[in-house]
């Protein structure tokens, strides 16, 4: 692979930015600086590279996990609050990050972005069914039936079917954990109204067989191959 596209490919801009970064001698690869433009190299996976003396591993593609904080949208275009995009370098946003589903602004916790389409594609199908475990707190005191009716299911306006949860473990009278297996717009919330309560706090604690709880809120790591595999464990085929 030419140098130029191996940089291009890691998110340093247009293929003319990329050749002048080389004419600079701003590039280094495995601590050797190169100027030569037909240079071609074998990129390996977390190679490491310098720009500008900066030091970044080459990827094919990114996975990265989020402990979103809360005010933050999963939007590039935020209507009233900050972009969780904000919280990336550039380097990764000219790469196309995408968020794989969304949470609403006021939601915390694990989120994963990428820009392999077919992995986003993987954990967002409807018929993927991958599990989303929450920790949420409501407003109203949790009662046995709002319980029992989260399991059997409850119907969602503009939904077809019913929306179930399982696991759902009652953790303090305004606390519970639950694992769903859609993903329809405000589902956490639409389902605990539709039983008679409120969220009054939204955590998501895993992703298929992955969670980091070791994430303080607003630091994202890149996941390794067997974090990857780990989010796309479902839950039901
Ligand atoms: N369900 C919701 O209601 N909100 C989220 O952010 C995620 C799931």
């Amino acid at each position: 692979m030419l140098l130029e596209k191996m940089l291009q490919s890691q998110g340093f801009g247009s293929r003319k930015h990329c050749q002048q970064l080389i004419k600079n001698a701003a590039v280094t690869v495995d601590g050797q600086v190169c100027t030569d433009m037909k240079q071609s190299i074998q990129p390996y996976p977390e190679m490491p590279f310098t720009v500008y003396g900066e030091t970044y591993h080459y990827r094919e593609k990114v996975y990265i996990a989020l402990n979103k904080p809360q005010g933050y949208e999963c939007s590039h275009q935020p209507l009233h609050h900050h972009s969780v995009f904000d919280l990336f370098p550039e380097v990764l946003l000219n790469r196309g990050l995408q968020c794989v589903g969304r949470l609403d602004q006021d939601t915390t916790g694990l989120l994963l972005l990428t820009d392999d389409g077919a992995f986003l594609q993987a954990l967002t199908h409807p018929r993927k069914h991958v599990a989303k475990v929450y920790h949420v707190t409501t407003v109203d005191r949790i009662g046995e039936v709002q319980i029992q009716q989260l399991q059997v299911g409850v119907e969602l306006r503009n939904e077809k079917g019913l929306y179930a949860a399982t696991d759902v473990i009652r953790l303090s009278d305004y606390q519970l954990s639950l694992t769903i297996h859609q993903g329809v717009y405000h589902q956490v919330k639409r389902m605990l109204a539709a039983v008679g309560n409120k969220v009054q706090a939204l955590h998501r604690q895993q992703i298929g067989a992955l969670s980091l709880n070791s994430l303080n809120e607003g630091q994202w790591i890149y996941l390794t191959e067997e974090q990857v595999n780990l989010a796309k464990t479902r839950a039901s085929e």
